[in-house]
């Protein structure tokens, strides 16, 4: 059933719930292409992470499945859980997510090997020499991105490694091995997985300014090494607090023509609690606006939603008094940017 009469449905009282949409991102019954389809009919993806606890909501599960053409696990493939225990790897938590993205003939996002947040204890309380944490990251890289090799159509390799001034986050890896751990973790997921597109994935670079900056000569300079890095991600955390980031389009376009792809790979676009009709209008207006400056870019691949449900939304817990980020509510059901996505990857592609 097309989102728009079912929602015009739903407001009517006439039907209480969407049923899930079919299977693979084909154009329903009535006609209507998914996000998906959209964005595959402009060579891309529309994504959306999804998680492990979720998997019990089969109606949950019925939209990822049909509505999206890619996903990413949004904890599943992090270091504590594929490693929860020095050379003691699992996996099956990550395979659960591929599992259900190759049935749904979805890409698959693989994040991320290299982060300082959700580490194993092991790995945070450990103290080790520079020998010591160059071998376990390497490890980890080799054991990691071996298992998925062939698998998985990108890796984040290192997530977060800028502070907001565009100088090195002081993490374990930064502070034990220097900056040149990014290169190391590079060439090493890459021996792993040669046709993977390797990604730098960070927050707050979507306009121009010291952070995007910071990845801009980064990776440059990694380009002219020859270290194998095919992608910049930007995470697309986006407030209506904070402004519209005005620079987008021309940011992208600036790492495009460095030669690499970039993506929008964790959108989702949070409002002080409660949302109204004003707030959600803005919100759908930011949807369309980061969706066409992704069309605009050829090198650009792809946008995925953090979650495409306010139900299953990390915002509310970690933003407080924030949320409602998301295109579809916490009933599942479309809201005004889910239109708003869609309209701008239709005129796309010439629908
Ligand atoms: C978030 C997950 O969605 C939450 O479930 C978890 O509790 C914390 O991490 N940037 C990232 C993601 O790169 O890995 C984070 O995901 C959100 C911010």
């Amino acid at each position: 059933m097309p989102h728009r009469l079912a929602a015009a449905l739903a407001a009517a009282g006439l039907v209480t719930a969407i049923a899930a949409t079919p299977a693979s991102a084909a154009p329903d019954r009535h006609g209507d292409k998914t996000l998906g389809r959209l964005a595959a009919d402009t060579h891309r993806y529309f994504g959306s992470a999804t998680d492990n606890p979720e998997f019990s909501d089969t109606a949950y599960l019925g939209i990822l499945g049909s509505e999206f053409n890619s996903t990413t696990a949004g904890n599943a493939l992090k270091w504590y859980a594929t490693e929860p225990q020095q050379g003691v790897f699992d996996f099956t938590q990550g395979d659960q997510v591929l599992d259900f993205a190759r049935r749904h003939h979805m890409s698959f996002r693989a994040h991320t090997l290299v982060w300082h947040n959700q580490l194993p204890d092991w790995l945070n309380n450990g103290t080790f020499t520079a020998d010591e944490l160059r071998a376990i990251l390497k490890k980890h890289i080799t054991t990691v991105a071996g298992y998925y090799k062939g698998k998985v159509y990108s890796w984040d390799v290192v997530n977060e490694a800028f502070n907001e001034d565009g100088t090195y986050r002081d993490t374990i890896f930064y502070r034990t091995l220097g900056p040149g751990y990014i290169a190391d973790a590079l060439r090493w997921a890459h021996q792993a997985d040669p046709h993977a597109k390797l990604y730098l994935n960070d927050y707050n670079i979507e306009a121009i300014g010291p952070k995007s900056d910071a990845y801009y000569n980064l990776v440059k300079s990694l380009k002219a090494q020859h270290v194998p890095i095919d992608g910049v991600g930007f995470q697309g955390h986006l407030a209506l607090q904070y402004g519209y980031p005005e620079t987008l389009q021309q940011n992208l376009r600036r790492f495009a023509d460095l030669g690499l792809d970039v993506a929008v790979t964790e959108l989702d676009i949070r409002m002080y609690l409660p949302a109204d009709a004003t707030k959600l209008a803005t919100q759908a207006d930011w949807y369309a606006r980061v969706t066409k400056a992704c069309l605009a870019v050829r090198r650009c691949v792809g946008i995925t939603v953090w979650d495409y449900t306010d139900k299953y939304s990390w915002i509310p817990a970690v933003f407080q008094g924030e949320g409602a980020a998301l295109p579809y509510d916490e009933n599942l059901q479309p809201k005004p940017a889910y239109a708003a996505i869609r309209d701008a990857l239709r005129s796309a592609g010439g629908h």
